[in-house]
């Protein structure tokens, strides 16, 4: 099947249907997301709706994810390219732009929100990438269990991006951030030697706070600064989040770290 552009998927019903069942099979690993595909393709993307913030401390967002057995098998064509672990993915677009420049890698995007997931999903069958896939989960919770899996089907784990992550950057919201000592230490478990933990955001406080609790517990991750108040000044990644892109657009200021696993 060839990537479709937007105006020919909306022209050839075929062609719909071709991506909505090829999508029902990317997500055939979270079942779950099935029936949200399902719905996507019913309502149309325009009309589906993500809520803007979900509360991740919410009971029904503290069960484990459910994924089938060998996910990581099914999900990756190559499961020997190493992976790029985006967390907090939202609709995907810098894991579909960076595996559609770099087929070298495997990209996989986390989000708790099943709806942005269920567009992302789609929109890499659209493109018919091979190395980039979506789970929805909380990441606080399943980081861990979807880390041992990679590793387990012979993955490696070589970078980490943390991007944007927060809406809940309020100080009375802030049990509700991602970017927990928990979370930091799987990664510093899972991510390979020599690999990266890319973090970056707008807002100067929660980011700040992110790089210091990643220096305190991350004690075999290596800050590339050594000064705390000294920001990169340019996305090594070269591709932007959507995120970034809109706060830029309004010339907003960036915050951008990078540590090292010893
Ligand atoms: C502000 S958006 C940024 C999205 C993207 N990284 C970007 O830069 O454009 C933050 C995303 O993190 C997700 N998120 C928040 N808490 C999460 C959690 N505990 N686990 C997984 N995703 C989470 C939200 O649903 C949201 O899509």
């Amino acid at each position: 099947m060839h990537s479709l552009t937007k105006t020919e998927v909306a022209a050839a019903p075929e062609h719909r249907a071709d991506i909505e069942k090829a999508t029902l099979r990317r997500a055939e690993s979270q079942p779950a997301l099935q029936q949200h595909i399902d719905r996507l393709h019913r309502v149309g993307r325009r009309k589906l709706k993500a809520r803007q913030h979900v509360n991740p401390l919410a009971s029904s967002h503290q069960q484990p994810v459910q994924l089938v057995d060998g996910w990581y098998r099914k999900a990756f064509a190559d499961t020997t390219k190493p992976l790029h672990l985006d967390i907090g993915c939202a609709y995907g677009r810098f894991c579909l732009d960076m595996a559609t420049a770099d087929p070298t890698r495997n990209y996989l995007g986390l989000d708790i929100r099943w709806p942005v997931v269920a567009v992302a999903l789609c929109k890499a069958t659209e493109r018919t990438l091979d190395n980039c896939h979506f789970i929805s989960c909380n990441a606080n919770v399943n980081l861990e269990r979807i880390l041992g899996d990679v590793i387990a089907a012979g993955g490696v784990v070589e970078r980490v991006s943390v991007q944007f992550p927060d809406p809940h950057f309020k100080t009375r919201n802030k049990k509700k951030r991602v970017l927990k000592p928990e979370l930091v230490e799987t990664i510093q478990q899972f991510l390979s030697p020599g690999g990266t933990l890319f973090m970056q955001g707008d807002i100067h406080e929660v980011q700040r706070e992110m790089r210091l609790i990643t220096r305190k517990v991350g004690t075999g991750l290596q800050d590339l600064e050594a000064n705390v108040d000294s920001w990169l000044s340019h996305n090594p990644m070269g591709i932007p989040t959507e995120r970034e892109l809109a706060v830029q657009a309004k010339g907003g200021d960036v915050y951008r770290c990078m540590f090292k696993k010893r």
